[in-house]
């Protein structure tokens, strides 16, 4: 993907991790969705003491995009503090690549580096049963 497009993801992902709500873990995490319509939506996590309702940040972006008619995902930007770049967690690899196998995650974390794969270098035999 364009560089340009790169930073501009990482942009508004960076922008959302500030808007974090995560008084929890105290661990802000942003994310931002490309999407077929040439989109940037943004998201971030939302904690709750119910601990097992947060929603993640590339959840909320994805969830953010749908719900606006923004397009779909196909791509995804998440930054956060963690020392080495951080990675999607299991279910929200699950819905990445809902999206497409060849999404390209991009991360990056404190050191600043980013890193890329394609979610399916993630998660590399996910659920598509469909019923019917
Ligand atoms: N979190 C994300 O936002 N994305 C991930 O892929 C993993 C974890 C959030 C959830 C929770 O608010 C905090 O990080 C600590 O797990």
């Amino acid at each position: 993907m364009a560089e340009e497009l790169v930073d501009r993801l990482f942009e508004a992902a960076e922008s959302a991790r500030a808007r974090s709500y995560s008084p929890y873990s105290g661990f802000a995490v942003g994310a931002a969705v490309l999407t077929d319509t040439d989109e940037i939506v943004p998201g971030t996590n939302v904690e709750n003491a119910s601990y097992g309702a947060t929603i993640c940040a590339e959840r909320a972006a994805v969830l953010g995009a749908i719900s606006q008619g923004a397009g779909k995902p196909v791509a995804v930007a998440i930054v956060s503090d963690a020392e080495s770049p951080a990675w999607p967690c299991g279910q929200c690899l699950q819905v990445l690549v809902e999206f497409g196998r060849d999404l390209p995650v991009y991360t990056r974390g404190k050191n600043g580096v980013v890193e890329s794969v394609r979610v399916d270098e993630l998660v590399t035999r996910p659920f598509d049963e469909v019923p019917g």
